[in-house]
């Protein structure tokens, strides 16, 4: 038997975007959702079984967890366990490479990385669709990390079904995408928390169950053609609609913050100017700005200009999970 094995997963980022579960403990969503994974935000997860008389330990950064602040992460270890019919004490080392609780989707790359790692190391005969099926329970955005390129998410109706497929692992499309961190503190309202609430108090709701679906099949259709504009246009308005979509939840909330809006009036700017570019935006105030390679600079120029406190990384495409030991 392995005992041991690390496994890197990059995030991604929703195009079209989840936001509700139907079934919290299977976290099934009521919706399917398309990303890209991203190449320059990942986590890297060694999964090492130890010896019977050693405690369970988690290990973020180089940091010993508390307990509380790992138990997310113990009951998500303890319900692979359940579902694979294995057992034992473990160590849980995992290095960040994406600000946490931002909005950068960091839970995706962190709970795909996990779960591949739980599987190498327990040397359970998983193909990626069950791989997508694993990360799913422990981060509903984490089944797509387990492709690189374009992914979808299937909402299914049942384990079974909620799986994710590639739409196209190694895009010849020219996109860049531009994350520009207005604000890198946790959130106020973790994206569980916040969809929860959107899902169960928000009278919109089923507008945005319809139309997500409608806009998952619009976006595999622009994703097949390589449409850029169509691709930008069809992210940045589900992200609209998302974040519409909070403020109509009982009570209502925001995860915007002034900086988000000036943020959104300099792409408005860039595109006045002649500079094609779309945003999105997750469960956080900061926003990604999705281009053409070629206007990368451009856009990096104005927003230094008009918002010197940014942090600005450019990335593209990154590939699905993948070992390293
Ligand atoms: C706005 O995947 O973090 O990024 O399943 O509750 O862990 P849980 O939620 P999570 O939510 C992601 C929300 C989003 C949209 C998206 O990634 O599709």
């Amino acid at each position: 038997m392995v005992h041991a094995a690390t496994a890197r997963a990059h995030t991604n980022i929703a195009l079209i975007k989840y936001w509700g579960k139907k079934d919290a403990a299977l976290r099934l969503p009521f919706t399917s959702s398309i990303s890209m994974t991203l190449e320059k935000f990942y986590a890297d997860t060694s999964f090492t079984l130890l010896p019977s008389t050693q405690e369970s330990e988690f290990i973020l950064d180089g940091e010993q967890v508390s307990a509380s602040a790992a138990a997310r992460v113990m009951t998500y270890v303890a319900t692979l366990q359940q579902r694979h019919g294995v057992s034992g004490t473990f160590r849980i080392e995992s290095h960040n490479h994406v600000p946490i609780s931002a909005g950068l989707a960091s839970s995706s790359s962190a709970f795909c990385a996990l779960a591949a790692a739980f599987a190498a190391a327990y040397e359970l005969d998983v193909d990626r669709t069950e791989l997508s099926r694993m990360a799913r329970l422990g981060s509903g955005s984490a089944t797509r990390s387990v492709f690189g390129g374009f992914a979808k998410w299937e909402r299914g109706h049942d384990d079974e079904t909620s799986v994710t497929r590639p739409l196209d692992e190694h895009p010849s499309l020219d996109l860049s995408l531009t994350a520009v961190e207005v604000d890198t503190s946790p959130k106020a309202v973790p994206s569980t928390v916040g969809m929860r609430r959107t899902a169960e108090t928000s009278p919109y709701y089923p507008v945005w169950v319809e139309n997500t679906e409608k806009a998952c099949g619009l976006m595999e259709r622009a994703i097949a053609a390589q449409d850029f504009t169509r691709i930008g246009e069809l992210a940045q308005q589900s992200a609209l609609d998302m974040h519409a979509l909070t403020m109509t939840a009982r009570p209502g909330f925001t995860y915007f913050q002034p900086e988000t809006l000036a943020a959104i009036s300099t792409v408005e700017a860039l595109n006045d100017a002649g500079v094609e570019c779309y945003f999105t935006i997750d469960a956080g105030p900061n926003i990604k700005v999705l281009s053409r390679a070629e206007n990368v600079e451009e856009i990096a120029n104005r927003f230094r200009a008009h918002m010197p406190a940014v942090t600005l990384t450019t990335t593209s495409f990154g590939p699905g999970v993948e070992y390293l030991a």
